[in-house]
């Protein structure tokens, strides 16, 4: 079944898990959490400290998206604050592979994400070694903007890579994914949409994720 990831990038930091226990209550099962270092992209966020406080006040899986350089440097640090599921930018990572591995070494779950500018024929080598694939929908850096459609073309090429080479690898979405196209996403087989802006800026956050949840829901079973 599809899943609606909150993007805590739009929550009020100052009140971080109050933003956070409603969507729980509503169901929410995975959280993402963006880590931003000001050199990869163009802005900063949080880091391995706000991931342990989350992991004691939350029971959600923590899916802790690295938009950092030298990844390998932190991927320890975050494995051990509690995240879940770890991915990195092709993009930010020399040797890929081996931070892939590094990942899975350190008990997470590993991911590999793919800015709009990337073609999908570079993580060729790597697909059989990840759990998930995040195809970013916006420039990475900010909340709130707009969805880039080809992201779904990349969609479709991943999935039917991951036929032709029966692999198992989940396809997530980063950017832009809001109530108005949740269904086109999931329908292009997207099974993880990632939702910061479409859910904490409106009145009712929790009501908004259940929303979004039914609608992909729904797209999935239209589809079967
Ligand atoms: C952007 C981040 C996203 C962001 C999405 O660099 O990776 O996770 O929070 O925000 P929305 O859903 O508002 O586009
Ligand atoms: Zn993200």
């Amino acid at each position: 079944m599809p899943e609606i990831l909150p993007s805590i990038l739009s929550a009020d930091f100052a009140r971080l898990y109050d933003s956070v226990a409603p969507l729980e209550a509503a169901g929410c099962r995975m959280l993402h959490v963006d880590v931003m270092d000001g050199h990869f992209v163009p802005n900063i966020t949080i880091g391995p400290p706000v991931v342990a406080s989350l992991r004691k006040a939350s029971q959600a899986l923590l899916d802790v998206h690295l938009m950092i350089e030298n990844p390998d440097l932190y991927i320890p640090a975050f494995a051990k604050a509690g995240a879940d599921l770890i991915s990195v930018h092709q993009e930010a990572c020399v040797h890929l592979d081996r931070t892939i591995q590094l990942i899975r070494a350190e008990g997470a779950r590993p991911g590999v994400v793919l800015n709009p500018g990337t073609p999908v024929s570079t993580l060729d080598d790597v697909l059989h070694l990840v759990d998930f694939v995040l195809i970013m929908s916006v420039n990475p850096g900010f909340g709130g903007q707009k969805f880039i459609p080809n992201a779904l073309n990349k969609v479709r090429q991943l999935v039917q890579k991951r036929t032709e080479r029966q692999l198992q690898f989940v396809i997530e979405i980063d950017g832009g994914v809001t109530l108005e196209n949740v269904e086109t996403v999931t329908k292009a087989g997207v099974e993880w949409m990632v939702a910061g802006s479409a859910v904490f800026n409106t009145v009712n956050p929790a009501h908004t994720f259940q929303e979004m949840t039914r609608l992909a829901n729904a797209a999935v079973q239209i589809q079967a």
